[in-house]
């Protein structure tokens, strides 16, 4: 396949507030991954950042509408599937995992039958040969013995093992798409990097395109090919991975950057911890202007009044695109000069 795994255009998601007026809790969202790229989406608590992925996968909270713009995967527009067509793209062109491990498992039922049942739903293969799929596909993420631990119940294996059991039954469909929304949040830290070390051997060895929701930004360094920075459901930043953490523009993504610890730092105790002052909006509440003004140590008149578009910054490392009026200002001037 030649175009992009997924393809998001001016996504503006629509949810209906207590008092029945239209909330955006994700607006004019564009964002393209290409087979075997790792994408990060990173912001605040309440960015948007589960809701595009629940509207990737047309798994949305009720109510939940595209108000504006399309999502395509493989260049299938998942608006337009229903019934049949929608139950076989999920699992099937698309493979998620989420935070919790065991959220993905039935309790009574042998992890091995889990795995291979979504494999017969997708493809209608038999018995033994989705059997024999999901004992290859087992060792491949890490589960060995293979046959013994796909005998056994959820409730059997620890965090990580059942989290390679979900990664498992999301790629055993050869999907195109891989949508991990804190994938490993509620593991230990060794844990952690072993689930992550392996989703990025899949996308190399698999072509598979991920797209990775993660609060952990020295993870979304190691990992992510690039990355969008989402405030208050629009996007701040949009750039490879070394241009946003070598030259961020938005002041949000540099105050985000700055707010984290630095690996190997041991702040001394009285130190107090560096956070970004203030808290994001409330979704009936989101500023008019950059939504970040309020927040912003450089906003100025124009921050207040007028939304920045996401500008074309022209990074050295591919495409960059930055919503803010002063930094795209300050490139301009320096471009001029
Ligand atoms: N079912 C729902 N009904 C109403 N509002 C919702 C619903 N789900 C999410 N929201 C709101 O939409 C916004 C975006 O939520 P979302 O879950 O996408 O955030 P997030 O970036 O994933 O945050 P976190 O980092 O905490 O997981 C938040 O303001 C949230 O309160
Ligand atoms: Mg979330």
């Amino acid at each position: 396949m030649n175009g992009p795994a997924l393809e998001i255009d001016s996504l503006t998601l629509a949810l209906a507030g207590e008092d029945g007026s239209p909330l955006f809790p994700v607006r004019s969202l564009s964002m393209r991954i290409a087979p075997g790229e790792l994408h990060a989406l990173v912001g605040e608590s309440g960015s948007g950042k589960s809701l595009t992925c629940r509207a990737i996968l047309r798994l949305g909270p009720n109510g939940m509408r595209v108000r504006a713009g399309s999502i395509r995967v493989g260049g299938v527009d998942v608006s337009a599937l229903s019934g049949r067509r929608l139950h076989r793209f999920r699992g099937g062109r698309v493979g998620v995992i989420f935070q919790e491990p065991g959220a993905h498992l039935s309790p009574s039922i042998r992890v091995g039958r889990q795995i291979v049942e979504a494999l017969r739903i997708h493809t209608g293969c038999s018995r033994t040969e989705a059997r024999h799929k999901a004992e290859t596909i087992a060792e491949r993420v890490g589960l060995t013995p293979a046959r013994s631990i796909l005998r056994r119940y959820p409730h059997e294996l620890s965090g990580g093992m059942a989290q390679r059991v979900a990664i498992a039954a999301a790629i055993i469909c050869s999907p195109e798409l891989l949508v991990a929304d804190e994938p490993t949040t509620a593991l230990d830290a060794t844990v952690q990097k072993s689930v992550l070390e392996l989703i990025d051997e899949l996308r190399h060895d698999l072509g598979l395109a991920v797209l990775l929701v993660s609060h952990d930004l020295a993870v979304v360094e190691r990992y992510a090919d690039s990355v969008t920075v989402l405030y208050a459901g629009s996007v701040a930043e949009q750039a490879s991975s070394e241009e946003i953490f070598t030259r961020p523009r938005h002041p949000y993504t540099q105050a985000l950057l700055r707010a984290r610890p630095q690996l190997g730092d041991i702040a001394p105790v009285d130190t107090p911890p560096l956070i970004i002052p203030g808290s994001p909006p409330a979704l009936n509440a989101i500023p008019g202007g950059c939504p970040f003004h309020t927040r912003c140590p450089a906003a100025e008149e124009l921050c207040r009044t007028v939304v920045p578009d996401l500008v074309e910054r022209g990074g050295d490392t591919g495409d960059a695109r930055v919503a803010c009026h002063v930094a795209t200002r300050v490139a301009g001037v320096a471009h001029d000069a």
